[in-house]
């Protein structure tokens, strides 16, 4: 039973003592990955239905996990047997899930991008403020991650000094199709603008995107690599190399460059095997394999938050709409070459 005095759920600040009935929405990658992550490892969480417009998609991810198969997304998240929902459809649909959860007053947890543009997360913002409590948490799994919450507590320690450089890497094997020049920014450096605003704990000012040679395994048009750097409101600058078809592997690297002293991540030097072939170790193929660990804390601090009723844990709607103001700003640097500078206005107070 909830535990929560319900005058107006809507607004109520509520809790849960019993498992938190989930109901994940897009079934896709991300979606079943998240859905037998709640089914099988998340504590105090039950996967109780999932939601696709793709009929024939819905009914068998519920077969398989023994779930309600709901074939209207929007009508999912009022159900009255759903606590909190998921939502890991994509982008461009993620503004009337989130608006909807947030007058449906459910709990949500929002693959990234919160949306797709700073007019409509900055919507979200206001609509979360206007409810009065937090409610929705973004997926950016990366602050889960261990290896960036000890770079994160050495940059807080202040060991090393004042923070001067953050040099990432980001780097994919190779790119679905239709993947375009856009893409790169939007949905793959949108990461290293969340973890650059986490580590430093402030916000980007200025974005430059450059546009190096192609590389010859590129799809025809795409401008692959390319070059990004960004500027905080202290004056640190933060480099991204972002190359998305280097027939390797997923491989993230960071690497910190302060007063006194540097300090790296994603190094990839977990097991290291000698063999009469040689010596080395394996790089990830994916994003699911090097963050899989990420994803499972944030679900289960998620989960936590919301049954204690704090509602999230993570970032938040302001990280969201922080992340899509940079990204727009740096699709428009791609196109016109310039340095553009982004304004955020002002934060509304006590919203993460
Ligand atoms: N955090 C990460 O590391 C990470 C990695 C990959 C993708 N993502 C994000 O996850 C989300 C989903 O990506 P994906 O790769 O799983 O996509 P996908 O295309 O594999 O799956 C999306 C699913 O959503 C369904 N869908 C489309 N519109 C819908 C709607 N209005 N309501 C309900 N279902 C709808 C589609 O039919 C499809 O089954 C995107 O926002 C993406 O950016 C995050």
């Amino acid at each position: 039973m909830s535990t929560a005095t319900q005058e107006n759920p809507h607004t109520a600040r509520q809790g849960y003592d019993r498992d938190l009935r989930v109901a994940v929405l897009g079934v896709g990658m991300m979606g079943q990955d998240h859905a037998r992550r709640l089914a099988t490892l998340t504590k105090g969480a039950q996967l109780v239905a999932v939601s696709d417009v793709d009929a024939a998609r819905t009914d068998a991810v519920a077969a398989e996990f023994g779930v309600r198969a709901l074939h209207d997304p929007l009508a999912a998240i009022e159900d009255p047997d759903v606590d909190a929902v998921v939502v890991a459809t994509p982008g461009f649909t993620h503004e009337d899930l989130v608006l909807r959860a947030i007058a449906a007053g459910r709990p949500t947890l929002c693959e990234k991008p919160l949306t797709t543009s700073p007019q409509t997360s900055r919507a979200v913002v206001e609509a979360e403020r206007a409810l009065g409590r937090r409610l929705v948490q973004v997926g950016f799994m990366r602050r889960f991650d261990a290896e960036y919450e000890r770079l994160r507590a050495l940059i807080a320690s202040a060991e090393l000094g004042r923070p001067l450089f953050l040099h990432c890497a980001h780097r994919n094997a190779t790119t679905p199709p239709n993947f375009s020049s856009e893409m790169l920014i939007l949905d793959s450096v949108v990461h290293e603008v969340d973890v650059a605003r986490f580590l430093l704990g402030e916000e980007i000012t200025a974005i430059t995107v450059l546009t190096p040679g192609r590389t010859s395994h590129a799809p025809q048009g795409l401008q692959d690599p390319q070059f990004v750097l960004m500027e905080t409101a202290s004056g640190t600058l933060v480099d991204v190399e972002i190359f998305v078809n280097t027939t390797v592997g997923y491989e993230v690297r960071t690497e910190l460059v302060a007063e006194r002293g540097s300090a790296q991540i994603g190094l990839g030097v977990g097991l290291v095997r000698h063999s009469a072939a040689g010596w080395g170790g394996a790089v990830p193929g994916d994003f699911r394999q090097r963050f899989g660990a990420a994803y499972d804390t944030e679900f289960q601090r998620w989960v936590d938050a919301v049954r204690s009723g704090a509602g999230v844990d993570g970032p938040g709607v302001w990280d969201g709409y922080a992340a899509a103001a940079v990204c727009a700003a740096g699709v428009e640097s791609l196109r016109t070459g310039r340095r553009v500078e982004v304004d955020l206005g002002e934060r509304p107070d006590g919203l993460g």
